[in-house]
């Protein structure tokens, strides 16, 4: 939630800011700041997207080598000029800019108003601005405020500060809330991520919980809560620029679909023994006997990632014979789910920083279990937090809408599968077929994709339709629910997801000539129950569009649009299915004119519970 910027160096830093706000758009867009300080304090501030700042800043004068820029989630105080960020006290002395929650921020405005603090906005944010003034009273020293002010809030944050008290710093503090720092030649770029910062500089400091950086031009410190020195190093990351930009494509939704095949590739590369019919992950050797000694698995993940985490308890239950269950991350850090140290805990999430599924990994480690991560953002909060992991190497996910991080979870969790599975009684022929297929599921993909214009053509016939059910069974149950998030998700149609078995119990009774059902009815064990329910619902008068695999041509006869699919094995049918769907949401949205890559009321990365 929220995008944050920071620049010193020799530049000038307002071109820097509004362009690393720009990437970090999809993080929140509701309204946007930038401050700079040069000669002097230089403030401006628009609800609403970019676009609209910089018609703010058009003919102002926002010379200066230092300063910090936001773009804005709302969580507290609706998304107004006033609650945007950078925030200022009661002068403008200090203009900070903040990711997350202040939790105290009720307790500490009561305290700072009884000091005679005027506040100017609704948002938790502010408290800090003013924090800072009271306790510059004391220490006179921008980075013992800072400290100090810091000592003083909780919950989440990450906060950069600039001060012309003191013009020559950034100061910043990170907790739950992701913050990298770019080492550049005597510059440096602080943001949110990594997309900001990667135009300039590949030397990348990922900011941990409890650390506070003191960024100058030329040099970087960085020390913990107890104002003890923290040795640490930028690391060189992987990805381009041009990875994180659209390239010829609309928009990043049709551009990360479009990269599936690439990011299976990724995601096995270096992974398969095809001899020995199994896989490896050097990122869970640590674990050694622990991991073969698991008895029980428990998958948390939210929202697309926790649909990944679905189909995998069911390859898991099936082919592993490890009793698995898969749990909302919010649910799982507020129920009392028995939780053991014998248990493994995988947490999936393409960002690693959301603050639902990070919390169920610190409960689970409160609990002494097992956990593991399946990350995408190399460096981020659950990967360093999760004992062993495994990283999707999916490259970054802009879209909003997660398409190619499922692809390349469900690539990973069939490998894992496999790899407990041959541990435990799957045997090498069964392994070494499945290892085989994977390796070739790409090329699958790759065909799926080339039916775009199909799919197009149906998803345009169907854009007058108010409502949707997407049903699949088994393996295809967790697809039916994520084609169904997906389609609300970038055409705000109302879509549900269902088990086929669930049908006849109760939202049959929908079911019109007004209410279309998109069935997943690849070959496989459970295709005759769905050739029922198709059944069910063409004699109640329902429009059929179903995915179904190559060659089946009995489907035409029962569907209204049949989309084939290469043949796979069952387990990897959904894999194929869910590109299908992902075209399909894509290409309504795209004759309704949404925003695609950005959906309304929605951001890309959670970071608040
Ligand atoms: O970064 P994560 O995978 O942890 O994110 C989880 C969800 O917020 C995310 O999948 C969300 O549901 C997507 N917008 C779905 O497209």
């Amino acid at each position: 939630m929220c995008g944050i910027v920071g620049y010193i160096g020799k530049k000038e830093a307002l071109p820097v800011l509004l362009a690393g706000l720009k990437r970090l758009e999809y993080r929140g867009y509701d309204s946007a700041g930038v401050a700079v300080i040069g000669e002097k304090v230089q403030l401006a501030k628009s609800p609403g997207r970019i676009f609209k700042l910089e018609k703010v800043l058009e003919g102002k004068n926002f010379s200066g080598n230092v300063g910090i820029a936001h773009t804005r989630w709302a969580t507290h105080g609706k998304p107004t000029k006033a609650n945007a960020h950078p925030h200022i006290g009661c002068n403008d002395d200090f203009l900070i800019a903040h990711n997350g929650i202040i939790e105290n921020y009720l307790e500490l405005k009561s305290e700072l108003l009884g000091k005679g603090h005027k506040f100017r906005s609704q948002t938790d944010s502010e408290v800090f601005a003013h924090l800072l003034e009271e306790e510059f009273k004391h220490y006179h020293n921008f980075e013992a405020s800072f400290k100090s002010a810091i000592s003083k809030i909780r919950g989440a944050y990450g906060i950069i500060a600039i001060s012309k008290k003191d013009k020559e710093k950034i100061l910043i503090a990170k907790k739950s809330s992701p913050i990298v720092i770019g080492v550049g030649k005597n510059e440096h770029i602080i943001a949110s991520d990594l997309s900001a910062v990667i135009g300039y500089t590949k030397d990348v400091i990922h900011l941990s919980d409890d650390e506070i950086a003191v960024c100058e031009s030329d040099g970087v410190r960085i020390s913990n809560l107890k104002n003890e020195a923290v040795g640490k190093k930028a690391r060189k990351v992987e990805y381009s620029l041009e990875e994180a930009e659209k390239g010829n494509f609309e928009t990043f939704m049709k551009k990360e679909i479009f990269e599936s095949p690439e990011v299976i590739k990724n995601a096995i590369r270096g992974r398969l023994l095809e001899e020995e019919g199994t896989a490896k992950f050097g990122g869970l050797e640590e674990a050694g006997e622990r991991l073969k000694n698991v008895k029980r698995v428990m998958i948390v993940a939210c929202g697309t990632s926790y649909y990944a985490g679905l189909l995998a308890k069911y390859w898991f239950s099936d082919l592993t014979h490890l009793h698995t269950d898969v749990e909302i991350a919010s649910e799982f850090k507020t129920g009392n789910i028995d939780i053991e140290s014998s248990d493994l805990v995988i947490a999936i999430s393409q960002s690693g920083e959301t603050a639902d599924t990070l919390g169920a990994v610190r409960e689970a480690k409160k609990r002494g279990a097992l956990t593991m991560g399946i990350v995408n953002v190399v460096g981020s909060a659950i990967s360093q937090e999760t004992d062993i992991g495994i990283y999707n190497h999916a490259g970054p996910e802009i879209s909003v809408a997660s398409t190619k991080a499922f692809i390349s979870q469900a690539t990973v969790l069939a490998l894992l599968t496999i790899f407990f599975a041959r541990q435990k009684n799957m045997s090498l022929k069964e392994g070494k077929d499945l290892m085989r297929e994977i390796s070739g599921l790409y090329a699958k993909v790759g065909q799926v994709l080339g039916q775009q214009k199909t799919i197009q053509e149906i998803a345009e016939k169907y854009a007058k339709y108010k409502n949707f059910i997407f049903l699949g069974r088994k393996y295809n149950f967790p697809i039916a629910l994520e084609g169904a998030l997906k389609l609300k998700e970038v055409s705000y149609i109302h879509a549900e997801g269902y088990a086929g078995g669930e049908l006849k119990h109760g939202p049959l009774a929908m079911i019109d000539k007004n209410f279309p059902v998109f069935c997943i009815s690849t070959k496989g064990s459970v295709y005759d129950k769905m050739l029922s329910n198709m059944e069910e619902i063409k004699s109640r008068g329902g429009k059929v569009i179903c995915v179904a695999t190559a060659g089946d041509k009995k489907l035409e006869n029962i569907a209204d649009d049949v989309v084939y699919v290469p043949r796979s094995s069952e387990m990897l049918s959904p894999i194929l299915a869910v590109v299908v769907t992902q075209l399909f949401a894509y290409f309504l949205a795209r004759v309704l004119k949404r925003d695609i890559d950005k959906p309304r009321n929605l951001a890309k990365s959670v970071t608040v519970e």
